[in-house]
């Protein structure tokens, strides 16, 4: 059975050879598969008498065990050498030190956007929020800056295609906007009692949110954080802005040690109008008169713009800037930093 041997011999060595399993499986094929050389020794066994049948059958039966368990034998090493390979690709430094999961936390701003809803809150003020792509109507002509007036040159903003109602032109630069669409909203709910000569509920609002200008400095950056103010009622006067703003400014502050200043100023949609200068009366910052705030007894075109009648419907509005009162609180002086995402700077809030 010196054939035999030699056949289980080269089924070891083409094994052997195979480097891949699908080369080991093809190898296979050559002996085991229907027709491979022990497949035809098998058919060749119909000639053979019984007595032959049976040892030839044996014999052949052993190579074929033989060459099967090679072949199991390289197969489970083919594997194995697979692991290995995978092993080391996959290796994990058991010695390295846990990633953590950070904590997030709220963006500084955000801090204060959530501080300024609060406090604003507790005073009956509703908080409405507007679109930040406005119309030329809404950031400017409703809030009595026609085209031409020189106080648009003071906006300069981004511009995108459009400027219809429906495809609105400019990124807003103040969320004085939201004076007119908060306001109009309201009237509109209440038109029905109006137009039969009852009053209304007086308009109460803040609308706090991103705004935008062609500026860039240390103090001043492209998109920028403003809250608007609105309060608009039958009898509500300068006396009202004045205890509403320094009753906030001393919450926010969370000191009673603030003075308040209204500097006269100059706004189209507000007239009389003021700059708000708050003073800390201790601390780092004493002794300087910090701008947080433009404010104003609302112009009667803007009432007009909103649906009411200006010789009945009175009130003020603010605008502060929260990323200004943001740094105040904490003592930054670099207003990029907010804007930066320096997870170094930001962590230091939570
Ligand atoms: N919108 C003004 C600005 O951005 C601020 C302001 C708001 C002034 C409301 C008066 C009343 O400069």
């Amino acid at each position: 059975m010196n054939e035999l041997d030699s056949l289980v011999e080269s089924a070891v060595q083409l094994f052997a050879q195979s480097a891949s399993p699908a080369e080991l499986e093809n190898a296979k094929a050559q002996f085991l598969g229907k027709s491979g050389r022990v497949t035809e020794l098998m058919k060749g066994m119909a000639q053979l008498s019984v007595e032959e049948k049976k040892s030839c059958g044996a014999a052949i039966n052993m190579a074929k065990q033989a060459i099967e368990a090679a072949l199991t034998a390289r197969r489970q090493a083919l594997a194995d050498a697979e692991l290995q390979v995978q092993l080391k690709a996959e290796a994990l430094d058991v010695s390295l030190p846990g990633r953590q999961r950070g904590q997030g936390g709220l963006h500084p701003v955000s801090l204060t956007l959530e501080r300024i809803e609060g406090i604003f809150g507790s005073m009956g003020f509703d908080v409405a929020e507007g679109p930040e792509i406005e119309t030329d109507w809404f950031n400017f002509t409703a809030l009595n800056t026609p085209e031409d007036h020189p106080a648009r040159s003071m906006h300069d903003t981004f511009y995108v295609e459009g400027g219809t109602a429906a495809a609105p032109n400019l990124l807003r630069t103040h969320t004085s906007p939201m004076q007119i669409r908060h306001a109009v909203q309201h009237v509109k709910k209440h038109r029905a009692a109006l137009d039969a000569g009852q009053s209304m509920p007086e308009i109460r609002v803040i609308a706090p949110g991103r705004t935008y200008r062609v500026d860039s400095d240390a103090t001043h950056s492209p998109m920028f954080h403003q809250c608007e103010g609105l309060w608009i009622g039958e009898n509500v006067s300068f006396k009202d802005l004045k205890v509403v703003f320094t009753d906030f400014c001393r919450t926010f502050f969370e000191s009673d040690d603030l003075v308040l200043r209204f500097r006269p100023s100059f706004f189209p949609f507000t007239e009389p109008s003021a700059e708000i200068d708050i003073q800390f009366q201790t601390g780092p910052l004493a002794g300087r008169w910090l701008e947080v705030a433009g404010s104003g007894q609302v112009h009667p075109n803007v009432v007009r713009n909103m649906g009411l009648d200006p010789e009945k419907y009175i009130g003020f509005a603010f605008g502060m800037g929260p990323d200004r009162l943001t740094m105040l609180r904490y003592g930054v002086n670099d207003l990029r930093l907010f804007f930066d995402g320096d997870i170094r700077f930001l962590s230091q809030f939570q």
